[in-house]
């Protein structure tokens, strides 16, 4: 078993390595892909430091150079670089790479080992996902990881804090601006598992998901997962359409931290504001929102938390603290 899983942690070393020198040295590597990720805006040690890389746009490049290396197919396999449709009917190629054609961004786990690969595509093709990624290993269970984690530990350690965004760009262009303590779910809604994964490292985390319906969805889906880790969550919504990296290069590094720094909400803001905007004048709506924003806070293990909390919830909603810790108490008795 051991022995299983240093084997796919080198031939993805071997795959990770193939794929920069693919990016760095190959005509089409260099043409197509650096060119990609220059377009980005992304520096030379921005990609050293992801270890990003190209893959050809051939059925069977990776794997050719792998057996060639003595990495049989079996472990291309297993690694989950190499797809075997051998058992069907029908296709010349049976047996072929999985990522083609696509620039590779290396998932690392904390120790800084690549445990799998996400890819995307270079143009929008509406018969292709934008990314592909591995499929689950041994060595890799998407739930448990966070991209980034490597590169941004030490930096989440210092700064006592750490900014969870949803994709890989987000992670890579904003630790090219000069902030590194940075993750991303990776589209996966967020687990219980990565956030204890943060909470190796700090108990404070703020959330920068895209500025559209799902990134709000999924702020709010990871938000009680969160605080039932007992951790202190913020949350930002970046403006419409924007991702965190889309809105670094669009305003630059210091109006972006200036931004994260004024516009950054605690969640009870964060929610009562959705819900304000949503009631206006409608008493029941704004009941519903009260309830909506004491259900979060029943997620909080520490009940002196939960006490002082229920004092914002009543200044934000101008009821008294009374009504807002008896609904508290109400949906706890509930959970029981
Ligand atoms: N994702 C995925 N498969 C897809 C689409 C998205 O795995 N077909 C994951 C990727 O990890 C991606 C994240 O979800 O980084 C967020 O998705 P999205 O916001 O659509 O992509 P961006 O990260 O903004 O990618 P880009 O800026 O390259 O378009
Ligand atoms: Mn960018
Ligand atoms: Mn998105
Ligand atoms: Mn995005
Ligand atoms: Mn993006």
């Amino acid at each position: 078993r051991q022995n299983e899983r240093e084997s796919l942690l080198i031939v993805l070393n071997f795959a990770k390595t193939f794929f920069q020198e693919a990016l760095q040295k190959s005509d089409e590597g260099k043409s197509i892909g650096l060119s990609y990720f220059r377009e980005r805006g992304l520096t030379n040690p921005t990609i050293d430091a992801f270890e990003l890389g190209y893959s050809f746009d051939q059925w069977d490049a990776l794997m050719q150079e792998g057996t060639r290396r003595g990495y049989n197919r079996d472990l291309l396999e297993k690694a989950g670089l190499v797809i075997n449709k051998e058992s069907e009917a029908g296709g010349n190629h049976k047996v072929f790479d999985r990522f083609r054609g696509r620039v590779m961004f290396p998932i690392h786990n904390v120790s800084g080992r690549v445990i799998a690969f996400g890819a995307r595509i270079l143009k929008t093709d509406k018969n292709q996902p934008k990314y592909l990624n591995s499929p689950e290993t041994t060595v890799y269970h998407k739930s448990q990881v966070l991209y980034g984690i490597y590169q941004a530990k030490q930096t989440i350690r210092q700064e006592d804090i750490c900014y969870l965004t949803e994709g890989y760009t987000d992670v890579i262009s904003l630790h090219q601006a000069g902030i590194k303590n940075v993750v991303a779910s990776s589209g996966t809604s967020l687990t219980t598992e990565q956030i204890r994964l943060i909470a190796r490292f700090t108990p404070n985390v703020t959330i920068l998901y895209d500025g559209d319906a799902a990134g709000i969805k999924a702020a709010l889906r990871g938000l009680d997962m969160v605080l039932e880790e007992g951790l202190n969550l913020k949350l930002l919504l970046l403006p419409d359409g924007e991702d965190p990296d889309s809105y670094v290069h669009k305003v630059g590094a210091e109006a972006f931290k200036a931004y994260v720094k004024t516009e950054s909400k605690d969640f009870i803001d964060f929610k009562a504001g959705q819900w304000l905007a949503e009631a206006g004048d409608d008493p029941l709506k704004r009941a519903e929102g009260i309830s909506d924003v004491c259900a979060s806070i029943t997620r909080i293990p520490d009940p002196l938390k939960r006490q002082t909390l229920s004092q914002r919830v009543a200044q934000v909603f101008h009821v008294s603290e009374q009504s807002v810790i008896s609904e508290i108490n109400r949906l706890l008795r509930k959970q029981q």
